[in-house]
């Protein structure tokens, strides 16, 4: 849409409502999203249809943690001022096109996607998940396109639901639109499309890991909370403290003079990841492969680094607390935004399809 009008491009991203959002979510997504406000038209969707896919046994959870990600969005530096913050089960129009695309994709490519047999391992599925769990990357391409997003921000495991979402645009567009298949992703629009092909954008750090040890076949783990190895973006300085001094380091490494190995260690992946002093990492890095540097002293600048981050956030969020009615009345009056959104999409894509009889 963006592309005939001179208006800014729109971002559209979201957080499934688990429980509070951490440094992986900071590092994957939230940072850019912060930075990109001014120059993006932003829609933030809060995921709770898709927190069902795992939760629907417990529904008063995902209620409490739709606040919870709201409160961490307004700490972090998500402005509802500038940027438009909603519940995915509010926007009806979503529901309505997750519908129609559900027939745009083969039974057989929705089995087949990576992420989605990821979650299944690591969160112990078994056979037992439901036919919606299926159904969410289907739903998340509604959650996008029914904004005509043009970008997205993403977390580098969110990428095969990115590539989904692309095909059903693209081919609703050649369905009911009349665009020619060997068009390029960019002309869609001029060429009479209903959506834009969006951009998937990934985060400077692709995948964070968390401060636990490897797993059994000796890789390290990402950072997420079902494998409690996390720092949210609202712990206290004390709480960080402990974290930080607990976390998994050179386990070959007994005391300070010994050799360090750096490589595969979550200690320096932070200190690269969040430490914005150069010239000290590359310092204490050589210093640890030589022994000269112990982990104690390293976690204490690692502890700081973070403190530094968080602590903002953490108070911002306190504020915020103290007036719940107020974060439900932003909450609100960005989902009535967005309905008025979704809608003239969803009434443009019927159009297109001969499904508008009154
Ligand atoms: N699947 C995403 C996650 O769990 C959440 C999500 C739902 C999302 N709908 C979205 C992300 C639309 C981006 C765009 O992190």
């Amino acid at each position: 849409m963006s592309t005939l009008t001179n208006r800014k491009p729109r971002l559209l991203t979201g957080d499934t409502p688990t429980g509070r959002l951490h440094l992986g979510h900071w590092v994957g997504s939230i940072e850019n999203r912060v930075r990109m406000q001014d120059d993006y038209d932003c829609y933030f969707l809060i995921a709770n249809i898709q927190a069902f896919t795992t939760r629907m046994d417990r529904p008063g959870e995902v209620h409490q943690n739709v606040m919870e990600v709201m409160l961490d969005y307004l700490a972090a530096g998500i402005d509802p001022e500038r940027s438009t913050i909603f519940i995915q089960s509010e926007i009806p129009a979503i529901a309505e096109l997750t519908i129609f695309f559900s027939m745009l994709v083969p039974y057989a490519r929705v089995m087949r996607n990576p992420t989605i047999k990821d979650e299944i391992r690591d969160k112990g599925l078994g056979d037992t998940y439901p036919f919606g769990f299926m159904m969410y990357p289907i739903s998340q391409a509604a959650d996008i396109l029914s904004f005509c997003a043009d970008i997205v921000p993403v977390g580098e495991d969110q990428i095969p639901h990115l590539e989904l979402t692309r095909e059903v645009a693209r081919r609703f567009n050649q369905l009911y639109c009349g665009v020619d298949s060997h068009a390029k992703d960019e002309d869609y629009i001029k060429l009479g499309g209903v959506f834009p092909i969006p951009e998937i954008m990934l985060g400077r750090t692709k995948r964070l890991v968390g401060i636990g040890p490897p797993n059994a076949e000796g890789n390290l783990v990402k950072m997420s909370k079902s494998l409690n190895n996390t720092i949210f973006l609202g712990d206290d300085p004390d709480t960080i403290k402990k974290k930080v001094m607990a976390m998994y380091t050179d386990p070959k490494r007994l005391k300070a003079t010994d050799k360090g190995t750096v490589e595969n260690n979550p200690l320096w992946i932070f200190h690269e990841t969040f430490n914005s002093d150069k010239v000290w990492v590359a310092e204490a890095t050589e210093r640890y492969r030589a022994g000269t540097i112990g982990d104690v002293e390293c976690k204490r600048k690692l502890i700081d680094v973070l403190v530094e981050l968080i602590e903002p956030m953490r108070q911002r969020r306190l504020q915020y607390e103290q007036d719940l009615h107020y974060v439900k009345t932003l909450l609100k009056d960005g989902t009535s935004k967005a309905n008025v959104t979704a809608q003239e999409t969803l009434m443009a894509a019927k159009e297109k399809m001969h499904q508008r009889y009154f």
